[in-house]
């Protein structure tokens, strides 16, 4: 699978332009993640993008989540993908993450939900501006943002055995790298506004 056909594949499914940039938030944080353990950059880049495929085909249906790409679009994805897609959503599908690839996407897929929750929240911000201590304290504020899961972020010191500090700087830097398009509002959003 190419990175250009699994775009395909998501913006066949995916419409609403804020759950496009926070797939191509995770997808640039999986291609850092790949490079900082030596891992193939594609394959997580791509597992990044696809996560949250089915996300509007499961809508009202949360248990669902992470298993319906594969319905609709049967062995097309292959299956060390799948296999993280699924595990991402552990708490419903019952696949526990368990290889690195899988462990990270399921702990930086709520960093970068929670770093775009920021953003948005805080308008004045854009993904270029924000740092990390200004993450580290919203992140132990505990009400800011309730519902995020803070205690998934911080299984990457006990699965990755990576310090949160370091986690949160790859992952934002990250994000920087791709502001551009992160800070800019994407076509779909123009289109919608119209
Ligand atoms: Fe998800
Ligand atoms: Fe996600």
């Amino acid at each position: 699978m190419t990175r250009q056909s699994a775009y395909q594949l998501l913006t066949k499914y995916i419409k609403n332009p804020i759950l496009l940039k926070h797939s191509l938030a995770t997808e640039a944080t999986m291609r850092a993640f790949a490079n900082y353990f030596g891992e193939d950059e594609d394959v997580w880049g791509i597992t990044g993008l696809l996560h949250d495929a089915d996300y509007e085909l499961s809508k009202g249906h949360p248990e669902k989540h992470g298993t319906l790409l594969f319905k609709k679009e049967p062995n097309v994805v292959p299956a060390e993908i799948e296999r993280a897609i699924r595990a991402h959503t552990y708490e419903w599908s019952n696949v526990l993450p368990q290889t690195r690839m899988e462990w990270t996407l399921a702990c930086c897929d709520e960093l970068t939900g929670f770093i775009m929750k920021t953003v948005t929240f805080y308008a004045s911000r854009k993904v270029a501006d924000i740092s990390v201590d200004f993450l580290l304290r919203k992140l132990r504020q505990k009400n800011v943002f309730p519902g995020a899961d803070r205690k998934k972020i911080l299984l990457c010191q006990s699965k990755l055995g990576i310090p949160v500090v370091q986690f949160i700087t790859v992952t934002l830097n990250a994000m920087h790298s791709i502001s551009n398009i992160l800070d800019t509002k994407l076509e779909a959003e123009k289109e919608t506004k119209k």
